[in-house]
Parts: C-alpha cells; structure tokens; sequence
C-alpha cells in the first residue's frame, strides 16, 4: 500500500492546497493530510478547527485521512509507514525553499521521497499568510479558498 502525506499549517486551507490534495489522491492508496501541531503559534483557526475544514472540504475522496503531528514530519512518517511527501510549488522561490527542505528530509532519513506538485497556475499566488493579510482589510477571498472556509471566517467575525 502506497501511503504519502502532505503536510502544512493549513490556516487556512486554501483552494492552493485543495488542487494538490485532489491531485495528489489520485497517485496514492492513501493521501494522509498531516496538521502541524505549533502551540507556539496562535493562529486564524484553532489546530481542532483546520482539521475539521479540511476533512469537509475533502469528504468527498475516499482514502484521505486528516491527522495532527508535532516534531520531525519524518520521524511521523516511519512511525506511520509513509515513504512520500508531497509538496506542492508555486513559483520558482517556492522551489529554492522546497529543495532545502527536501534534502535535509533525505538527510534526515533516506528512505522517504519527496514529490513536487505544481500548483495549478490560477492558484500560484495563494498562501495561507496572504489570505489571512487581505482578510484583516476586509477583502474578499471567496475565490482563493473554499466556501466552508469563507462561513467558518464569517462565524468568527460575527
Ligand atoms: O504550511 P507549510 O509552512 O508549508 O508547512 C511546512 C511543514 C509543516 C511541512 C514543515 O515546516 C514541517 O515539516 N515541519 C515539521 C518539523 C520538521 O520536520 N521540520 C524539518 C523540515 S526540513
């Protein structure tokens, strides 16, 4: 069974994120979506909240699993049997930053591989940091993300 995970902050997911997850569903038997557990960090949705809108956002796919983890992503990975990592890049900065990363995962353990995904062009300028630095001004992202994630902000924001 081929198991991969594609892991982030995911505050917000965005619609970015949702292309690579579709797509990267496809290539496995089983897509885990892994939840960067920071307690350091306090952000626009708490970890329990990204978990569930990222499950909704998903429930259509049938062999995704939504997990949280804290420390090393590959010691998570041996741990877990997961022998992929799946990245989705941007632009060409993303993957001067995703190669430094996916070396020092290979450093750190051999065994694990990382893939790159391009993003879908209509989405390369999201992240999760800007939608949250337009949202503060008031601007609207109803295309950038998906619409349970535009209700969870309203809820907020009430
Ligand atoms: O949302 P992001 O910033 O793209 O996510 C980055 C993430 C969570 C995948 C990365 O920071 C990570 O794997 N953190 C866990 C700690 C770790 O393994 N660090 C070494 C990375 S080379």
């Amino acid at each position: 069974m081929r198991k991969a995970i594609f892991a982030g902050s995911f505050d917000p997911i965005t619609n970015g994120h949702l292309d690579i997850i579709f797509r990267a569903a496809k290539l496995f038997d089983e897509l885990q979506i892994g939840v960067l557990i920071n307690p350091n960090k306090k952000g626009l949705f708490t970890l329990e909240e990204r978990v569930e809108l990222i499950e909704v956002c998903t429930k259509e796919l049938n062999n995704i699993k939504v997990i949280e983890f804290q420390g090393l992503l590959v010691n998570y990975c041996k741990e877990h049997g997961i022998d992929t990592l799946v990245r989705g890049v941007r632009s060409e900065a993303d993957v001067n930053y995703e190669l430094q990363m996916a070396h020092m995962n290979k450093e750190l353990n051999s065994d694990i591989e990382t893939i790159f995904l391009p993003t879908n062009k209509q989405y390369s300028f999201v992240s999760s940091s800007l939608i949250k630095e337009v949202l503060n001004f008031g601007a609207d992202v109803k295309n950038l993300v998906p619409e349970e994630v535009i209700w969870a902000i309203e809820k907020k924001t009430k």
